[in-house]
């Protein structure tokens, strides 16, 4: 644990640019909250405290925050003013305080590592803030550096001068504090400005007047540092951490025929040798096993799939589902708390809801397990080497034995034995000459209406 770290999560804002009823940092990236993505970075530092600052009746953003000790900052006076909510929380730590904004979810622990050892290189840096060189710098503050490239000040865009705002050196908001001068110099800070706001920027110019110095670190992908105000922000910030995972994938081994097209979760783990088709959308909870095959258009969510699987096209797996080694998921077969056993298939047309099937047994096309009568679940359970006829409507709860056969277009509602064949349908009647009589009378009918 580093026990000279203190790290501070900035999620009080109103987030009004969202244009949401949702708090920002609770928006999604990769199936998981903004604020997730910053508290798993955090943790990575192994800090000795992790604050995040809230605003009254957050209490979803707190439980999101978890494990993280909650400060309240009683009105969004900005970013200087939440800040200083911790006052009574950490007035006695005198190591490093990192700031992070609950509203920029990409930056590594590497690029923070960076930062905390500049800060801690330099006995009077007060603050050491990550920056990043934008094209576009639009609404990020401004790092004015003098003449030695130490940090000056930091200029917010709607205060900025043209010249200021021609300065595309930008604020990530990420910032490292020595914790001794922090409280002292937060004091310092006004709120006469475009917003009226008590800016954490500011703490630059309070600093330098006071003799620290105040130091910069450039980050060498501006990618890390978008920070979400938008909906718009959101998609780029999406697509930047869509483009990582598509990275991670294809550097442990896995093909991606068409990486732009496959999406990944905050979680997803992908084996050896895994091929990944065109089309596939990975919801959380997700593992593949080496030498597993997920064809097109597939929709997977809550599934451990096992090695050398072959899933889709057009496959669903939903919570719960576990595909055994080998095992086949055909297209428009959809999966739901269900286990597969090694070399298991189900390859056309099925709904499998909270099922066990057995180790080699066949689902045929157009199975069904009905699992819902209305109120609760029911479970379905097929032995081994069971073969399930095309059609059948297996009605839980309801166990196939091990070997057992159900005839095809059965509704099946007793259990079957091992080895048993079961059928449970209407009993076919054939009457010979009979559909060419129907016909004849058709045919006559029809010449006298003309
Ligand atoms: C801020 C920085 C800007 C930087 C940009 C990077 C300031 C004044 N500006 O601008 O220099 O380029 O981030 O993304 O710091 N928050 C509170 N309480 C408040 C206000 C904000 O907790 O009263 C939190 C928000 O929830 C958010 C973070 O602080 O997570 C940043 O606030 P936001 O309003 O998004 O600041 P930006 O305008 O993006
Ligand atoms: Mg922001």
């Amino acid at each position: 644990m580093a026990k000279d770290l203190a790290v501070v999560v900035l999620a009080a804002g109103a987030g009004t640019r969202m244009k949401s009823d949702r708090p920002k940092v609770l928006h999604e990236l990769a199936g998981a909250p903004l604020l997730a993505h910053v508290m798993a970075t955090a943790q990575a530092l192994e800090p000795a405290r992790t604050i995040v600052v809230v605003a009254p009746g957050m209490e979803d953003v707190a439980a999101a925050a978890h494990p993280a000790d909650i400060v309240v900052q009683q009105q969004a006076l900005g970013t200087g003013d939440a800040l200083a909510a911790t006052r009574t929380t950490l007035e006695r730590f005198t190591g490093d305080v990192l700031v992070m904004f609950g509203d920029t979810p990409l930056v590594r622990p590497r690029t923070l590592e960076n930062l905390l050892s500049t800060r801690r290189g330099d006995e009077r840096c007060a603050a050491a803030v990550l920056g990043m060189e934008m094209e576009e710098p639009d609404g990020y503050g401004r790092l004015v550096l003098n003449e030695e490239g130490f940090l000056d000040a930091i200029i917010e865009a709607r205060d900025a001068t043209p010249e200021q705002a021609d300065i595309t050196l930008c604020n990530s908001g990420v910032m490292a504090l020595d914790g001794r001068s922090l409280f002292d110099l937060l004091a310092g800070i006004g709120n006469d400005n475009a917003k009226g706001e008590y800016y954490l920027t500011d703490i630059v110019a309070v600093a330098r007047k006071r003799g620290f110095t105040c130091r910069v670190v450039i980050a060498d992908d501006p990618e890390e540092l978008i920070g979400v105000n938008c909906r718009l922000d959101l998609a780029l910030a999406e697509s930047a951490f869509q483009w990582r995972a598509r990275g991670v994938a294809m550097e442990n081994g896995a093909t991606l025929i068409d990486p732009a097209s496959v999406y990944f979760s905050f979680d997803t783990v992908l084996g050896r040798d895994v091929v990944i088709e065109p089309h596939v959308f990975f919801g959380p909870g997700v593992s593949v096993a080496d030498g597993a095959v997920i064809r097109a258009f597939s929709h997977i969510e809550g599934a451990v799939i096992g090695p050398k699987a072959v899933v889709g096209p057009f496959a669903r797996l939903r919570p719960g589902t576990e595909i055994g080694p080998e095992a086949r998921i055909g297209n428009f077969v959809e999966t739901k708390n269900t286990r597969l056993g090694k070399g298991a298939k189900a390859n056309h047309l099925t709904y499998l809801g909270d099922a066990r099937v057995g180790e080699g047994a066949n689902v045929g096309a157009g199975t069904i397990t009905c699992n819902y009568d209305g109120f609760a679940k029911h479970e379905t359970v097929i032995g081994a080497g069971a073969f399930i006829g095309s059609d059948a409507s297996l009605v839980a709860p309801v166990e196939i034995g091990k070997n057992a056969i159900v005839g095809a277009g059965s509704v099946i509602t007793e259990n079957v034995p091992d080895d048993a064949l079961a059928v449970a349908r209407g009993e076919q009647k054939n009457f010979p000459g009979k559909a060419k009589k129907f016909r004849d009378r058709r045919t006559r009918m029809t010449a006298k209406d003309e």
